[in-house]
This record gives structure tokens, sequence and C-alpha cells, in this order.
């Protein structure tokens, strides 16, 4: 019987209908989904993007999940602009493609449920501090934008400390809901790519797994740049033109670091073995367009865990194992696995 239930599952959760929606602004298009046996959970997806200049704040259909605000224009987020029923239950709120600068320190406040937030290629230099106090954020995206420095005052209210680390084991809305001093932030995702940053931003305390400072004119990557940052699984360090120097333990405390992309450093010419001391998890190396080669052999011995490192377009090692060995094996590479390159000439 459980079996039979396990087989069933998923195809009843993959009934998904749609229904014409209620109240839906006649500038937008709305679109419910229901899914599971008896439609018992729905979602209200509202888009209203693409609608030109003169953008005015619409009422949306109650019980909005989803809404679609990019590509109207919109200079700035008023207190008045998010706040009307059918706000408070949105989980994603697409800005993006906007023409925002100002956004009203308390204009966030009513979505208290909002986990997604794409505030990407608009004109923000910064935001106030608090301004998303008490959301449960764990995916924004403020890429393309005009920041020249970032800090976690945005999540905190005035004069609060961050807990250095954040227990996430436990559901995020029943932690929410019935603890309401719950400091958060609970942020796993956060992409800054396409900004002014000089220097890498402190973010220690907020349990984040993605993080892309991709094409910031940052010059330094300094020793504790990371510190504390042991959640991160993903870090995107691409394109950054003006890096020159990334100093050796940079990336200590990265203890879960599975992917790091230093790709496109094209100023980046050096780098000493000590540079990756602590990536112990790092399965894979990207440093293609940035260093040239060949790399010192030792590097590799930093990372027990590397699986892939890309030096140039046509250039990549992997770990194989040696002959006759046909089994895969998951976790740190064994004694017997060789790293493997596909060019002639490179000394590893
Ligand atoms: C490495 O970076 C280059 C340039 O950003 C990209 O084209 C390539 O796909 C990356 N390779 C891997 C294996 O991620």
């Amino acid at each position: 019987m459980a079996a039979l239930l396990c087989l069933l599952l998923p195809s009843l959760l993959a009934l998904v209908t749609a229904a014409e929606v209620k109240n839906c602004h006649p500038q937008c298009r709305c679109e419910v989904e229901s899914y599971g046996l008896f439609d018992s959970f729905s979602l209200t997806k509202v888009d209203c993007s693409g609608l030109g200049p003169g953008y005015t704040p619409m009422p949306i259909p109650l019980d909005t999940s989803h809404l679609d605000l990019s590509l109207n224009s919109i200079t700035s987020i008023t207190d008045l602009m998010l706040s009307g029923p059918g706000y408070t239950t949105l989980v994603s709120l697409d800005l993006s493609q906007n023409r925002i600068s100002r956004v009203s320190p308390k204009a966030f406040t009513k979505l208290r449920y909002l986990e997604t937030l794409d505030l990407s290629q608009n004109e923000l230099e910064s935001l106030s501090d608090a301004c998303f106090f008490g959301l449960p954020l764990a995916d924004v995206d403020l890429s393309d934008n005009k920041f020249k420095d970032f800090n976690l005052d945005l999540f905190t209210t005035r004069g609060q400390e961050l807990p250095i680390s954040v227990d996430m084991s436990n559901n995020l809305l029943t932690t929410v809901s019935t603890n309401p001093q719950t400091p958060g932030p609970y942020i796993k995702s956060l992409v800054l790519a396409e900004n002014q940053l000089t220097t890498v931003p402190k973010l220690a305390g907020i349990p984040l797994q993605y993080l892309s400072l991709d094409g910031n004119p940052i010059t330094t990557i300094r020793e504790g740049d990371f510190k504390d940052m042991k959640d991160l699984i993903y870090l995107s360090l691409s394109g950054l033109s003006e890096l020159t120097t990334i100093e050796p333990n940079s990336f200590r405390g990265l203890k879960n670091l599975q992917v790091l992309d230093l790709s496109n450093n094209g100023k980046l010419n050096t780098l000493s073995p000590e540079v990756c001391s602590g990536l112990s998890a790092l399965q894979e190396l990207n440093l293609s367009k940035s260093v040239v080669v060949p790399l010192p052999g030792t590097i590799f011995n930093q990372m027990p865990s590397l699986k892939s490192v890309t030096l140039g377009p046509n250039m990549h090692c992997w770990k194989t194992h040696k002959q006759g060995q046909f089994h895969r094996q998951i976790g740190q590479a064994k004694a017997n696995d060789v790293l493997t390159c596909d060019v002639a000439g490179i000394i590893l």
C-alpha cells in the first residue's frame, strides 16, 4: 500500500488545473494554478509587466503569490505601491528592468511572506537600513544596479547585532510565525553582480549558500573577506576587471564551498598555493581566462575533493581513477585518483 501511494503521489501532485481569476486588472494577465487531488493548493500568478511609462499602482487579486512588475519604467517604490490587499500574500516579486533609483524605507514591510525579490537592472545606489527587516527573503537579485557598497543593515533594525550563525533546520514559516522575534535573515542566494563594489562586502552571519559578485570593480580579495561563511556552496567571482591580487587564505573558512568561479579575471596573473587553503570540499574550480599556466603544482594539494579545473577555453583537467578502477566513488578523491588534463604541456 505504501509503495502504491509512493507511485501515485507524484502523479496526483502533478494535476494542475488553470482557472479564471476574479478581479484581474485589465492591463494584467492573471492565472490560478491549482494542484493536488481536490485542488487543495493553488497559486495565483499576476503578470503586469511591460506596461510602459506612467505606471500607477493597481489592485491585484486577493491571495496573489507571484507578481511580475518588470519593464514598467518605474522610477521609485513608495510606501503605498506594495501595500494594497493582495500584496500581503506575495511570495515572489519581480521589479527587474525598471528605472528604480529610490525605494521608500517602509515600501516592503507589508510583504511578510516574500521569499524571492528581483530588483535587477535598475538604478539603485543604496537601500535604507532595515528595509528587508522581518521578511523571510531567501533569494535576492540586486544585479546590474549602482551599489558602491552593500551591508547587512538592510536586514536588521537599528543597532541590532546579527547572529553569527542561524539554524536553518526548522521550517522557515513555522519559525517566523511561532517566534516573531526571530532575527533572521534567512537569505540563501544573493546576486550582486554588475555593480560598483570595490571591495568584497561583509556578509558573515547570514546563511548564504550562493553568492555572485561578478563584474564588480573589486581590486583585491583579502584574507578574512569570506570569514564565517561556512554555508556557502557556490561562489562566483568572475569578470572582475580590476582584480590584481587574491591574498593567501582569502577563502579559508569556506569549508562547504563546492564551486569557485574565478574565470575572466584578466589582470590576475599569479596565484599562490596558499590562496586555496581551507577549500576542503571544493569540487569545481574555474580559472578560464584568468591565470597564466602553469600553476604551482602544490595548489591542488589544498583541495582534496577537487574533481574538475578549467584553465582555459580548451584546457580542462579532471580527476580520474587509475586503470583498473571502474566503480564511481563519492566524496573525497582517493589516493589513486589522478588529475588528467586534455592539453599536453601543463605542469601540475
Ligand atoms: C568557466 O568560465 C568560462 C568563462 O566565464 C565559461 O565560459 C565556462 O563555461 C566555465 N566553465 C565551467 C566548467 O564552468
